[in-house]
């Protein structure tokens, strides 16, 4: 321990061994964010540049000063851009930095810049910018996955496999039906994606520190030109609000809930005892140990993403939930929440895209699945409420019976005897061996949203037309 403590001469002696000079240093690490938040480089330099754009329009800058404002910020751009841009903590912030090397470059006239603004419609309109690129881009993948989903449901229409309730096999079911749960989910996720973007339409430059500024701007002129569909209305809510980031961390974690779902199933499925699924290489490992094994390492990490995600959700919930209008520091925090969340999603929605895509669906171990556990009881059941005329709960008791029957004699349903059947109900035919196979079972279940072929076709076709 010794050898590390430092001169603490110029910092304190309680606290501020590891800090080499003293209180500030610890200050300015606590307080500088350029850290992360210089991934807004591109948002800040546009909104600048949008803003200068209509102090001059305004009259408010003159128009020389306004053109050496833009070529500076180009500069900078290209200067960030080629990595050949020095950040400083000691200037904080991105915003800082950004307005700090207009000056080196263009002397005085960088000092107009900030003319009806502060960093905090700044920052304001810069995570917005850079959460609604996000969204965007999110709308993009989850199409991309919804697409994948669509094509291994349609190659799999008629595919049977034992559906579950309880992870107990319930009643056969299609594949393509199942891949179409998920579109139906990822579908959702994508119409919340779009219903945030057109929440958070809204340009924050102009609010100033919070209660407007008296030069005459014009908010509805840098709204349009930073591709917003107008200003937001009350500047006190423009710098106090971030529930755009939370609303991206909300339907980041709602999806990442419904990734982390079909990973749990991918990992089942591809366990040598279901054996529904055979991984591809490209999404699995080896073990460094056992020489037989495969894992499904990817399916495993999308499943723990989902662990960051609703993590950042709740860390940017209680970060926000005590703080009174309108800007308070605390609100810096919400950018690394939101920088991880949107990284683990997106590698989340490639990687499951991948995955799907490439995924060997094993047909005849679905089949035999779907087959096992008594699967078609519902339908035997059915066909003596329909055929014979049992009410539904009488029927229900006389299949129990079927099953205890088949059970005892280690078959399957269809296995029984016709007059082994009778023995428990006179009125059953050889009519019922038509319903008892999961070929029949599947294909009748015909209601609107049911797992017969022809109904799943008929949902394909609609997301096609939608996708
Ligand atoms: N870096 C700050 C943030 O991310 C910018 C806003 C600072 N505003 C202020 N009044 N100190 O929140």
């Amino acid at each position: 321990m010794a050898e590390d403590i430092k001169d603490t001469k110029s910092s304190n002696q309680m606290w501020g061994g590891r800090f080499a000079s003293g209180p500030s240093a610890i200050m300015e690490e606590i307080n500088a964010s350029i850290g992360f938040d210089k991934k807004l480089y591109a948002q800040d330099i546009r909104g600048s540049k949008a803003h200068a754009t209509m102090l001059a329009h305004q009259g408010i800058i003159s128009v020389e000063d306004k053109d050496k404002i833009l070529h500076g910020l180009d500069t900078i751009l290209s200067e960030i851009e080629s990595g050949n841009f020095t950040f400083s903590r000691k200037l904080e912030d991105i915003h800082m930095n950004v307005e700090a090397r207009l000056a080196e470059l263009i002397g005085p006239a960088a000092g107009r810049l900030h003319t009806a603004r502060s960093r905090n419609d700044q920052v304001a309109l810069d995570f917005r910018l850079w959460v609604k690129e996000e969204l965007q881009k999110t709308e993009a993948a989850l199409s991309g996955l919804i697409a994948a989903f669509l094509d291994r449901a349609e190659e799999h229409a008629d595919t049977v496999m034992p559906g579950f309730t309880h992870l107990q096999t319930a009643q056969p079911v299609t594949f393509g039906h199942h891949c179409m749960a998920y579109v139906e989910m990822f579908g959702r996720d994508r119409q919340r994606v779009r219903h945030a973007i057109e929440h958070l339409d809204e340009s924050p430059i102009g609010a100033a520190a919070l209660a407007g500024t008296g030069y005459d701007i014009d908010r509805h002129m840098t709204a349009k030109a930073l591709g917003f569909r107008e200003p937001t209305r009350n500047s006190i809510d423009t710098v106090s609000d971030r529930d755009f980031a939370l609303e991206f961390l909300s339907i980041a974690s709602i999806c990442a809930v419904h990734l982390s779902r079909l990973a749990e199933e991918i990992v089942i499925w591809s366990t040598p005892q279901f054996g529904f699924i055979r991984l591809s290489d490209a999404f699995s490992t080896g073990s460094s140990i056992m020489p037989q094994k495969k894992n499904p390492d990817a399916a495993e990490l999308v499943r723990a993403k989902t662990g960051r995600i609703n993590g950042s959700l709740i860390a940017l919930l209680t970060v926000m939930k005590g703080l009174p209008l309108a800007y308070s520091k605390d609100m810096q925090e919400d950018k690394e929440q939101v920088f991880d969340a949107a990284e683990s999603l997106e590698l989340a929605i490639a990687a499951m895209t991948g995955m799907v895509t490439d995924m060997t669906i094993r047909t005849d171990k679905m089949k035999a699945a779907a087959g096992s556990g008594y699967s078609t009881a519902t339908d035997l059941a059915d066909w003596l409420v329909r055929e014979a005329g049992l009410p539904f709960r009488d029927a229900h008791h006389v299949t129990g019976n079927a099953v205890a029957m088949a059970e005892k004699k280690g078959c399957d349903l269809a296995e029984l005897s016709l007059e082994e059947l009778q023995s428990i109900n006179a009125a059953i035919t050889a009519d019922v061996f038509n319903v008892l196979t999961v070929e029949a079972s599947v294909a009748s279940r015909k209601s609107f949203g049911g797992t017969a072929p022809s109904e799943v076709r008929k949902q394909i076709a609609w997301w096609r037309a939608r996708n």
